[in-house]
């Protein structure tokens, strides 16, 4: 992190702290409609023009040691199938065989020399090339060239691989702009898969994605848990273009060090902000990531139904040496387990009052702009044409709206 963006984060949790009310000219936040909610239409468009096309954490580079590796990936319902090749790339395609549609591999993961499908056998190279067809003499004209596995667009930040059904979606890195630079100093080229834990949360998956864009609740739900370190009015937020955002929370006592984590290896290219302050970033849509020296996790949000959806907690860490992951990991897993039970303790019951008729929306504070910002962002993506007044968000966060990467190239 550059000298100018540290001195900015610290005069704005400063400012933070010692303000009577929001900055002037701040405006008052429109409700967020009900509807976003429940609404089965709104739902439909949400799925097909956010979900379908944005890029989404599928895996980390170490659950494909080798060529050959694959993973299965269908959180978003489709089935995607991700292939280390021979050449080292990570590719991704639909595990939909040519033929009628069977799949490649019904494991989750695994190593193929080929990928042989389990119906008629049609093979397939890790490179998706179609290259033996059972009894090809009765299908005459037959073109294999033209019969590959359908790709998926796969790119990585470092160890980190996105997937993204839109063919048309602009480069990873293009999209990460912001949150790419802020993650450089985490070296994502060299961190490791450390932990994976799936949940099934029911309600809406934007009324758990919301709880994580704010720290009002620290008093309230993490009484005896977060709020003891960290000091919720002194929280600063940058909001980035595509719905990214970054929130910074001062520790309530400078030279407090989280004993959790006493003895882990660190990132030392980990600049102060990160080491005396929490730090959590949005990788929109679905990421939640508060990343520290020792490590980090993805809280990633999947939408399931209208009113279910899993909550996945992947921890990274830096390189620990041979060996299995330090014992006292087990801790740390478990009491971040324990926040977030804190954080999901209300969901259903939220959920059920979204579906009455006692929910009429969300007056949002300037202290929860972030949610705001992820709704804008989420509006933008459908495009106002299938948008009625019950279900939109006005925009009104544009001025507030930080670009860093302009300012670089500005310099
Ligand atoms: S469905 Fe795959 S070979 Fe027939
Ligand atoms: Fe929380």
């Amino acid at each position: 992190m550059d000298a100018q963006t540290v001195e900015k984060i610290k005069a704005g949790m400063d400012y933070e702290k010692t303000r009577n009310g929001p900055p002037d000219g701040f405006p008052a936040l429109p409700p967020i409609p009900s509807a976003r909610y429940v609404d089965e239409d709104f739902n439909t468009l949400e799925r097909d023009r956010l979900w379908k096309r944005s890029w989404v954490y599928a895996c980390h580079s170490d659950e494909l040691p080798e060529p050959g590796s694959y993973v299965l990936w269908d959180k978003l319902g489709s089935p995607i199938l991700l292939i280390r090749g021979k050449d080292g790339a990570v590719r991704a395609f639909y595990n939909t065989c040519r033929h009628r549609g069977a799949p490649l591999v019904k494991d989750r993961s695994g190593r193929r020399n080929l990928f042989v499908c389990g119906y008629h056998g049609w093979s397939y190279d890790h490179e998706g090339n179609l290259i033996a067809v059972r009894d090809e003499r009765d299908f005459p004209d037959f073109d294999k060239s033209c019969l590959g596995l359908i790709p998926v667009r796969c790119e990585n930040l470092g160890n980190w691989h996105f997937v993204n059904c839109d063919d048309d979606a602009e480069p990873l890195l293009d999209f990460l702009g912001p949150v790419a630079d802020a993650m450089a100093e985490f070296q994502p080229d060299a961190i490791r898969l450390a932990h994976k834990a799936e949940y099934e949360i029911e309600c809406n998956v934007k009324v758990l994605l919301d709880a994580f864009l704010e720290t009002y609740h620290l008093k309230s739900i993490h009484q005896q848990t977060v709020d003891r370190f960290l000091d919720h009015l002194g929280t600063t937020i940058e909001l980035w273009p595509n719905g990214h955002s970054r929130m910074v929370t001062p520790n309530r006592h400078p030279e407090w060090q989280d004993p959790g984590v006493a003895g882990l290896p660190e990132t030392e290219t980990v600049g102060e902000i990160a080491r005396d302050n929490n730090v959590s970033l949005n990788i929109y849509p679905n990421i939640v990531c508060p990343p520290s020296p020792t490590g980090m996790p993805f809280i990633i949000f999947w939408p399931k139904t209208i009113n279910t959806m899993r909550l996945e907690c992947i921890w990274f860490s830096p390189d620990w040496g041979d060996g299995p992951l330090p014992d006292i990991w087990e801790t740390r897993i478990a009491n971040f387990e324990r926040i977030l039970e804190e954080d999901t303790q209300f969901a259903p019951q939220i959920q059920q009052s979204v579906e009455s008729d006692g929910f009429k929306g969300i007056p949002l504070s300037y202290q929860e702009r972030r949610i705001y910002h992820w709704h804008e962002e989420l509006d933008r993506r459908i495009g106002e044409a299938g948008l009625d007044d019950a279900v939109k968000v006005e925009p009104v966060l544009a001025p507030y709206v930080e670009t860093p990467n302009a300012r670089d190239a500005a310099e």
